[in-house]
């Protein structure tokens, strides 16, 4: 894989690092995207942003279920990648790093990332629709206690769908962040779903290098300055050892 060299003089000079991930990155990780033609983008004939949606939970809660059981049960045999692994391994090169994901699959934290700000919510939580109490969910499927024991209303996926709000807190974070930064790094996302599309734009405007990893052109391609046309698991552990003979 080449690098443009310019590229490396930018990582060599950054000192505020922000990260941007999609579903791209855990591709290497057996996990479905959502717009590669992977096979969770339909269930049971519905596109994923009608089953993944607020009127499905309201209108039918045990759907929303099914389908998220679904994706825990893939999930359950796949595990973090090199691209995981070496974002952990970056972040410690720098003092201000900030990771934001849209990916609900936990895989950051479990190849050692700290403070990621999960923007779409983590698959392993589960949420009361009426007190918004939060519970652990097992890694068991099927696996959710059906009501909250603390006030007897049903339970959600801690997960943001279609037509909700981000967690309180964590899109602010997130463009701090974005607009902080040096170096902005959009990693394996079609770059379709704002507002996490929007960070790349407000960290270029804000005057840092924008650079993709994606082995395909994106919505947002026109506005990075770099493109690594490769795969997160091969390219990102090139970087990890790019910072680390520096
Ligand atoms: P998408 O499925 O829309 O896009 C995945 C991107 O990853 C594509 O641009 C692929 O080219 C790229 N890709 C595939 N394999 C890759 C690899 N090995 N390395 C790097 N890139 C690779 O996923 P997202 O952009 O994350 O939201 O989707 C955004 C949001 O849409 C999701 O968080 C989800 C979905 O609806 C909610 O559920 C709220």
């Amino acid at each position: 894989m080449e690098i443009e060299s310019k590229f490396l003089d930018q990582l060599a000079r950054a000192r505020r690092v922000c990260v941007l991930t999609g579903a791209g990155i855990s591709a290497e990780s057996g996990v479905p995207t959502f717009r590669g033609g992977g096979q969770s983008a339909v269930w049971k004939g519905m596109p994923f942003d009608e089953i993944s949606s607020a009127r499905m939970v309201r209108e039918n809660l045990g759907e929303v279920w099914e389908w998220f059981d679904y994706r825990l049960g893939i999930l359950k045999d796949c595990r973090p990648n090199a691209g995981h692994f070496a974002l952990a391994e970056i972040a410690q090169r720098f003092s201000d790093f900030t990771l934001v994901t849209q990916n609900i699959d936990g895989f950051h934290c479990e190849a050692g990332s700290r403070d990621v700000i999960e923007l779409h919510g983590n698959i392993q939580r589960a949420r009361c629709v009426d007190c918004e109490k939060r519970f652990e969910i097992a890694g068991i499927v099927p696996h959710w206690p059906e009501e909250c024991d603390e006030c007897g209303a049903k339970l959600r996926p801690d997960v943001v769908l279609f037509g909700e709000m981000l967690p309180e807190g964590a899109f602010e974070i997130a463009v701090e962040a974005a607009r902080r930064c040096d170096l902005f790094l959009v990693v394996g996302t079609s770059a379709l779903v704002y507002p996490a599309a929007g960070l790349a734009a407000i960290a270029r405007s804000a005057g840092a290098v924008v650079v993709e990893i994606n082995p395909e052109e994106t919505a947002l391609s026109d506005v990075c300055d770099f493109a690594i046309r490769e795969k997160s698991g091969v390219a990102l552990p090139m970087l990890a050892s790019v910072l680390n003979v520096e």
